[in-house]
């Protein structure tokens, strides 16, 4: 077989390519150099200001709706325009200001048409979650009008999943400007309750264990040691969620933070929220989740792990908060009998337990991936696994006396029994 010639390479004419490509890069480089030097990063295609701080060269525009005109020339250093103090009201932006005002967590500040919620949630340093850069998809920036809903314009096709006063922040321009204005995100600033490492009360037999290097989950290898082995034991109140981190080595309660239940904008009472539900299928349990891992992040932060390093999670609630987290249907709760649909199953003969595991994955927690979430078994209808779980941990099966348990909540439970 003839082999393939080999084309001689021609030095001179490969250098005079290399020298064009060289120059054509080089007076890109040049160029770009230039732009980052003397064209503002906050200006956009359009010339228009995205900056969230005073600038000087901030010119008003025709349709108060619209960005500011940056009245850079791009021939300036753009950063001495920037102001690094307040605003004075003497600026060229020349805002009009309406005679209302916008307020949340005691800070206030003037009100003028156009801006969004999450604007003046910037403005006031009020923190409003997001992912998705404002632009209505990811519905975690979910906010509640206390006053002013008509200053607002009417929610938008990407808020029909709303009701009352509750708005999507990105999505809430004012349209009146001389209504005071009162707002408070859903999901406050967590309060740490606990912060130290409480002395576990019982034996731990957990079903993560770590063997010469390798994490094991009930016998199966799923991941080499990190340095850590935790878990998350969570809460699910209708009014309020506790999540404490636990280390599975020990059994000792690193942290524990307590929050408002985001899912408020679905009503206040179990029963509201099956029907909502119902209507909304969904955005619940998304609220919830994104909740759970934010909270998961902020541990991340503050007691330096990864959210890989957590693989069990045990979740306790009453019998809809549980089943909206597992993804089921709960529409069966709020009708007689009451029964969930696990419940109707494992009266049926058709489960052996009413308990449900399901991979952190499926659900959308960000912990490892091959870690599972454990929700504890219901009781009986809305008496759910909280309930079960406090029996658990006061130890009621072997209690020689009779005792009483009350667990005070949105609803309460009573129990009364003994061995
Ligand atoms: S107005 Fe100022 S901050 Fe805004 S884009 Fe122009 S130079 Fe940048
Ligand atoms: S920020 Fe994502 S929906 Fe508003």
């Amino acid at each position: 077989m003839k082999k393939p010639e080999i084309q001689k390479i021609d030095k001179k004419e490969y250098q005079k390519r290399l020298d064009r490509i060289t120059e054509l890069f080089s007076s890109m480089t040049v160029h770009a150099d230039e732009q980052s030097t003397y064209r503002c990063p906050y200006k956009n295609k359009e010339d228009r200001c995205t900056a969230k701080f005073g600038c000087r060269n901030q010119r008003k525009p025709d349709n108060r709706r619209e960005l500011l005109i940056c009245g850079g020339d791009d021939k300036l250093d753009y950063r001495q325009a920037w102001e690094t103090e307040a605003v004075p009201d003497s600026t060229l932006i020349d805002i009009e200001y309406g005679m209302g005002t916008v307020t949340s967590d005691d800070r206030t500040c003037r009100l003028s048409v156009g801006k969004t919620i999450f604007d003046y949630a910037d403005e006031l340093a009020v923190q409003v979650p997001t992912s998705c850069f404002r632009t209505g998809q990811c519905h975690e920036c979910i906010i509640e009008i206390k006053q002013g809903m008509e200053a607002l314009q009417p929610r938008n096709e990407t808020e029909s999943f709303l009701q009352e006063n509750y708005r999507l922040a990105c999505q809430a321009v004012v349209s009146n400007a001389d209504v005071d204005i009162d707002f408070s995100p859903l999901r406050r600033t967590p309060k740490i309750l606990i912060d130290s490492n409480q002395t576990p009360i019982v034996d731990i037999d957990p079903i993560v264990i770590c063997q010469n290097g390798v994490v094991y989950y009930d016998g199966e290898a799923i991941d080499k040691y990190r340095g850590h082995l935790y878990g998350l034991a969570i809460d699910l109140g209708t009014t309020t969620v506790v999540i404490s981190l636990v280390d599975l080595e020990n059994g000792k309660s690193i942290t524990s933070s307590a929050f408002e239940n985001p899912q408020r904008f679905g009503g206040s009472d179990i029963m509201n929220r099956i029907s909502y539900d119902g209507v909304y299928h969904g955005e619940l349990r998304k609220a919830i989740i994104n909740a759970i891992n934010h909270e998961i992040l902020q541990m991340e932060e503050e007691f330096g792990f990864v959210r890989q390093e957590i693989y069990e999670i045990v979740v306790v609630g009453n019998s809809t908060m549980r089943d909206i987290l597992f993804k089921l249907d709960v529409q069966s709760i709020g009708q007689k009998p009451y029964k969930s649909t696990i419940e109707q199953a494992y009266l049926a003969g058709e489960r052996s337990t009413t308990s449900l595991v399901e991979k952190t994955r499926r659900l959308g927690i960000r912990a490892n991936p091959k870690a599972k979430v454990y929700g504890l078994p219901l009781i009986a209808s809305h008496v759910g696994a909280d309930t079960a779980a406090v029996l658990a941990a006061v130890d009621m099966a072997s209690q020689k006396e009779t005792v009483m348990l009350v667990d005070v909540g949105t609803n309460t439970e009573v129990v009364i029994g003994h061995a």
